[in-house]
């Protein structure tokens, strides 16, 4: 369980984060909305252990995990798949998916694990020996997420996955997100900005606005609001 307490982060004067607390239970799915700005890659960036925070702590099972450095709190299950499709272009995607195990010991589940990514993106493997920097916008956040899934995370923190990202490819990776949630209970913490797809498809959803959480319950509550209908459903 994720747990986080008063939470204000600031880069230099500006503060990104004013206490916010929130919290992700294990096999939940949680998403986390809120416009440009609203500081939701801070928020994940922060509980990753790439940006520290000013006060307030965040919680994994009831250990303080704010004042370890990232590759700590990804050695205890917590990753991140980032903004913007970060995967190391001069590597193929077989070696980029061999990244995300990195840190893993066992050999046999981390090979049952590229079978399983291959078998729900099928466009990697047939590109498996082609380099990273020469795939799609839509194939190399494919690869963004696979090599998320080979750290054999029990958290994953997804931001924005479908940025910027045809509706057909998109559809396929959310029919991954959710496949993978439900057959391997994996906790996921979502960053979307299409926010009924992310609501319709989550337990529980936050909104963030200008640092601060300004609403939060389950997803199909939210989806009800007045508030968040005009706000962020468009209707
Ligand atoms: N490295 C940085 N230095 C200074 N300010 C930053 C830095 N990174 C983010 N910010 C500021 O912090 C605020 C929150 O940014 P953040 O990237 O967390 O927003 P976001 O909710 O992820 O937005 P988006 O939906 O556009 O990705 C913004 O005002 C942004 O300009
Ligand atoms: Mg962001």
């Amino acid at each position: 369980m994720l747990r986080i307490e008063n939470l204000e982060v600031a880069y230099g004067k500006a503060v990104a984060l004013h206490d916010v607390s929130m919290q992700v239970n294990d096999g939940e799915l949680v998403a986390l909305l809120g416009s440009n700005g609203a500081g939701k890659s801070t928020l994940l960036k922060t509980i990753s252990g790439v940006i520290q925070p000013r006060s307030g702590s965040i919680l994994w099972n009831d250990q303080e995990i704010h004042t370890l450095p990232s590759h700590k709190i990804v050695a205890l299950g917590i990753v991140q798949v980032p903004e913007g499709r970060a995967v190391f272009p001069e590597l193929t995607v077989s070696e980029n998916l061999r990244m995300g195990s990195f840190a893993r010991k066992d050999d046999t589940a981390v090979t049952g694990d590229m079978k399983l990514v291959f078998d729900l993106f099928p466009r990697l493997k047939e590109r498996r020996r082609q380099n990273a920097g020469t795939l799609s916008g839509g194939e190399a956040q494919m690869l963004a997420i696979a090599r998320g899934l080979l750290s054999a995370p029990e958290l994953l923190m997804l931001d924005e996955p479908s940025l910027g990202i045809a509706p057909v490819i998109r559809d396929n990776i959310f029919k991954v997100i959710t496949q993978v949630f439900e057959e391997r209970r994996i906790t996921i913490l979502l960053v979307e900005q299409n926010a009924k797809l992310a609501l319709n498809m989550s337990s529980r959803g936050y909104i963030l606005e200008n640092g601060k959480v300004s609403l939060e319950g389950k997803g199909s509550e939210l989806i009800d609001n007045d508030y968040v209908k005009r706000a962020y459903l468009g209707y």
